[in-house]
């Protein structure tokens, strides 16, 4: 699952300075097409009006569990019947004592009861010392208990101007946490290794040689698999990415380091991605002061690097599946089914790099699976969506095995 697009999102705002962030979330949602309805608590409604929240989502704002309106008489159960999810953020010490109670005296809390088995994700906004109270403690803990999922705030300057745990975290994390929530989890069980991004292969202080990679592709597998229920281990080359939450992340910069992490993570990895475009050659000679321009040339040695997708093809540990990765502009089927049989990889994904929008450094992917039994070639489409269906085709094969 990429995207929130179609999902109906229950969106519950407290009474925390924080709740104008809030309005910002919903406007995120609305543009990625998930349906939104807002429960505003009083006190909400005294930070930031019930207007911001119905023109940013389109719908009707629901503050009184008590309204005339007989289109609403049924909002505190039929809200959360009708919601995939229900999100409560900011949400302030009061509901989340309430909730720990399992109090249902308005229509947010009713309805946080109402959507009892489904997904209830709680982002706590306070002031740090009342986050830290030991009454407040307990009840996140109690909220845990009942399988409520709370997101940590982040820490750092808060709008009372004390420092400390309170603020409301980005959205990315949180939308992150919507989406593991919503998946399958069909990759529980499963520890997978993948590797992205380029390699650089230093000159002298200064200089390095790499390549275009970006790391978008092997990033998008580690969310992917995260969010579908994998523990995940990404090795990465030097990339300006965020690193994927809930994943364990091994910064490397050349070859040589990569393929030292790989061969020292690789044991307990069931499945294996290697995505990174790791440099082929490497200069044979550091220099430790920057190489000067004076001369009229310069010649540099190159020599090669060990090949990572080979060696873990050759002592590849019983029952591992391993992936690779080919980066071509020609001969697609052929370069891919001839790096599946020299590297003994179970699959090799062929990167169409002839077409702007496919390959190096975008957002989008058109690329052919290669395996011992066919080819499968993909449309063109989000590095999210490839990386989606490259799981499913992972997972298609381990089911068989
Ligand atoms: C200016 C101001 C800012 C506040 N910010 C927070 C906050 O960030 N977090 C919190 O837990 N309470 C905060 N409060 C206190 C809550 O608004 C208060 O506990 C209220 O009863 C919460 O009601 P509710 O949980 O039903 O929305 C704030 C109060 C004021 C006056």
């Amino acid at each position: 699952m990429d995207s929130l697009r179609g999902k109906k999102i229950l969106f519950g705002v407290t009474g925390s300075i924080a709740a104008f962030k809030a309005a910002g979330w919903v406007h995120s949602l609305v543009k990625e097409e998930a349906g939104v309805s807002v429960i505003m608590t009083w006190a909400a409604t005294r930070f930031v009006s019930e207007l911001t929240f119905s023109a940013l989502s389109g719908n009707t704002v629901y503050t009184d569990m008590f309204a005339d309106d007989p289109e609403q008489a049924m909002a505190h159960i039929t809200l959360a019947q009708e919601a995939d999810i229900v999100l409560v953020a900011p949400a302030t010490a009061h509901t989340i004592a309430r909730l720990a109670l399992g109090m249902a005296d308005d229509l947010l809390s009713t309805s946080v009861l109402a959507a009892s088995g489904k997904p209830v994700v709680i982002c706590p906004a306070m002031n740090s010392r009342m986050y830290e109270h030991k009454a407040t403690q307990d009840n996140l803990l109690r909220l845990k208990e009942l399988d409520y999922i709370i997101v940590e705030p982040d820490s750092g300057r808060l709008a009372c101007g004390d420092e400390g745990p309170g603020r409301l975290p980005d959205w990315a994390g949180v939308r992150e946490i919507l989406l593991e929530c919503m998946s399958s989890h069909d990759l529980e069980g499963q520890h997978v290794l993948i590797t992205a991004g380029p390699t650089r292969e230093p000159l002298d202080p200064v200089r390095y040689l790499s390549n275009r990679s970006s790391g978008k592709m092997g990033y998008a597998l580690a969310r992917t698999a995260k969010r579908r229920g994998a523990q995940v281990t990404l090795i990465s080359g030097p990339v300006c990415l965020e690193p994927p939450e809930g994943v364990k992340v091994i910064s490397v910069t050349t070859a040589e380091e990569m393929y030292k992490e790989v061969m020292q993570n690789r044991d307990n990895a069931s499945v294996i991605i290697k995505a990174a475009a790791v440099a082929d050659f490497r200069p044979d000679q550091y220099e430790f002061h920057k190489i000067k321009k004076q001369a009229a040339e310069l010649s540099v040695n190159l020599v090669k690097n060990d090949d990572i997708l080979a060696e873990l093809g050759r002592s590849r540990k019983e029952g591992q599946f391993i992936v690779g990765f080919a980066a071509e502009s020609r001969d697609l089927e052929e370069e891919g089914k001839r790096k599946l049989l020299a590297k003994n990889a179970d699959l090799v994904v062929v990167n169409d790099i002839s077409k702007t929008e496919s390959g190096f450094d975008v957002d989008t992917n058109q690329v052919t699976i290669i395996s011992q039994d066919g080819t499968i070639h993909l449309p063109l489409m989000s590095k999210e969506k490839t990386a989606d269906q490259i799981w499913d085709n992972v997972l298609f094969r381990l089911e068989m095995e």
